[in-house]
């Protein structure tokens, strides 16, 4: 008999694996067990320690909803969710960054130009931009689903004072791949922290805030969706996003537009459009299938 030690116990563990098992559980097993007994080996985690990782990750399950995923959360502020994104980017298309909890299926669809922000004051923006291929053609009638936070930084599912709806739509790129709509800038928010997750921040002494942005899942037919978001390049939290979502070609300048200068025509804008106002260009770029 061999008796499985401190230092055999991962190759022990791999020899356990049946001989039909799949190649890629195998290798995805094989090195999670690595990597989770080296760190065990490096930190000389204690019982305490690891008595307490466990408590921290039932309590994760408990307060997990089909509303509110807490795991995912959890990921995020970690970096596991931004690290799986990159890993994966094509770089010919748009980046792909964090879904976060707050989406909503089934938003309303709303025609082009619509007013997204109802009766809400804030600064007035215009976002429009074209939806793209990898070789610079744009695909007509792509599916823009555009949602954001309210201006007191609360999404409609955290927000009493909203229907669900609220900050949520549908919006359908014209033949020329176009879409467009005004809204209020959105603002920066914190994340939810009165949690496992805020434990964490907590202890390691991190804040919960994120830079403001605009969500944006992007899909057509034949095409991967893009689950993306637009940052202003003047938010004081863009390099300290705390679930590190913040890409290079995701952040865009707002442009500030003389009065009168929108609608344009052929699109009805029920927005303030009187008033100076700011624009955002963002092209999305989708691959194929
Ligand atoms: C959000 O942007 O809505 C979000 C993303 C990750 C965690 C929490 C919120
Ligand atoms: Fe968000």
């Amino acid at each position: 008999m061999r008796s499985v030690t401190a230092e055999n116990i991962t190759e022990t563990f791999l020899g356990y694996f049946g001989k039909d098992t799949d190649p890629r559980v195998k290798e995805i097993m094989a090195s999670l067990a690595h990597h989770l007994h080296g760190f065990i080996k490096d930190t000389k985690l204690t019982h305490d320690e690891w008595r307490e990782s466990l408590e921290l990750l039932k309590w994760t399950g408990e307060i997990t909803t089909p509303e509110r995923n807490e795991f995912v959360l959890l990921s995020d502020v970690l970096g596991v969710s931004s690290l799986v994104d990159m890993i994966n980017s094509n770089p010919a298309a748009t980046s792909s960054s964090v879904l976060g909890p707050f989406h909503v299926s089934d938003a309303p669809a709303m025609p082009l130009g619509a007013d997204f922000k109802r009766h809400y004051e804030g600064e007035v923006i215009l976002v429009e931009g074209y939806i793209k291929d990898t070789e610079g053609n744009v695909i007509p009638g792509a599916t823009v689903d555009i949602w954001q936070t309210a201006p007191n930084g609360l999404y409609s599912s955290q927000d009493d004072e909203q229907d669900i709806n609220s900050f949520h739509g549908v919006f359908t790129a014209d033949e020329n791949g176009y879409y467009c709509f005004t809204t209020v800038r959105p603002v920066s928010y914190t994340v939810p922290s009165d949690d496992p997750v805020g434990k964490i921040l907590d202890a390691t002494g991190r804040h919960p805030w994120r830079p403001s942005h605009l969500h944006y899942i992007v899909s057509a037919e034949g095409y991967r969706a893009l689950v993306t978001e637009v940052f202003p390049d003047d938010d004081p939290y863009l390099d300290q996003d705390t679930v590190f979502g913040v890409r290079e070609d995701l952040v865009i300048s707002y442009q500030p537009q003389a009065a009168g200068t929108f609608p344009k025509e052929g699109f009805e804008l029920s927005g303030k459009v009187n008033d100076a106002y700011s624009k955002i260009d963002f092209d999305a770029i989708l691959i194929k299938k």
